[in-house]
């Protein structure tokens, strides 16, 4: 499965390196097209690449980069875990804000990536990220929660949970004591992004699914309550196999 979801990833990745869509293609010295793990179930999705992303042409790989990795790091996750990318995959001249129709613009890109990775979770950083799958939420009210996402956006059955931006958490303490709180639910929101998943697409969100579901095999079954140490949870439709690129969760 990675090796064919690797190569549908370079193909649009080769595109966005040329596109010429929007008028950020201008000024770019490289286009950023995000990069990860094919096979992982959570993609963080930021804004959009700023200096040292623009030079390197990789995604948080300047400070609000290092913020990122530290709040990963602090659920036992790596960056080479996830899948992180931004909603405009070119730098906005001076840092500015992407504009609303650079965003529709790159749009079809994040789209794209989305149906190939099909992730359980989508965790977006910042505003502008939050505006695409929490349509006129409010980061300081929406910032630490989840809901379904859209199947428009890319995601068929994934659950969204948004966050401040990195970069926002550099600026002021409040902000980054928010973030860590906020980082240490993720795993949770992707157990359960899990269950109802399990439970079928059609089903409507229920905390309750996830806990009650019965194992239909000697599975490991994914219930964090009784077991809180570190373990590797493995989807429950494929029994016995040790999957080391899965996500560590607890
Ligand atoms: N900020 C973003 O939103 N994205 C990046 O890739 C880097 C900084
Ligand atoms: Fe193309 Fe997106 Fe870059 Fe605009 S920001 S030029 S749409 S890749």
């Amino acid at each position: 499965m990675g090796d064919e979801r690797q190569a549908a990833l370079d193909a649009i990745a080769e595109e966005v390196r040329t596109c010429t869509r929007c008028r950020l293609h201008e000024g770019r010295t490289k286009a950023v097209p995000g990069e990860g793990d094919p096979d992982t179930e959570v993609v963080f999705v930021g804004e959009g690449p700023g200096f040292n992303e623009d030079r390197e042409g990789r995604p948080f790989v300047g400070r609000a980069g290092g913020m990122l990795v530290r709040l990963l790091g602090s659920v036992g996750w790596q960056r080479e875990d996830v899948f992180i990318t931004n909603v405009v995959k070119c730098r906005p001249p001076d840092n500015r804000d992407p504009q609303p129709d650079e965003i529709a613009a790159c749009a079809p890109y994040l789209r794209r990536q989305l149906e190939v990775l099909d992730p359980a979770v989508v965790v977006t950083l910042g505003r502008y990220s939050m505006g695409t799958f929490m349509p006129g939420a409010r980061i300081g009210q929406a910032h630490g929660t989840s809901q379904p996402v859209d199947p428009e956006t890319g995601a068929a059955n994934a659950l969204v949970f948004a966050m401040y931006h990195p970069a926002a958490a550099l600026r002021s303490p409040g902000v980054e004591r928010d973030s860590f709180e906020d980082m240490r639910h993720v795993p949770e929101v992707l157990v359960r992004a899990r269950g109802l998943r399990e439970g079928g697409a059609s089903r409507a969100p229920d905390r309750a699914t996830m806990t009650a579901a019965p194992a239909p095999a000697p599975a490991p079954v994914l219930d964090p309550a009784p077991d809180p140490a570190s373990s590797t949870v493995t989807g429950a439709a494929e029994p016995a196999a040790e999957d080391a690129s899965q996500l560590t969760l607890f």
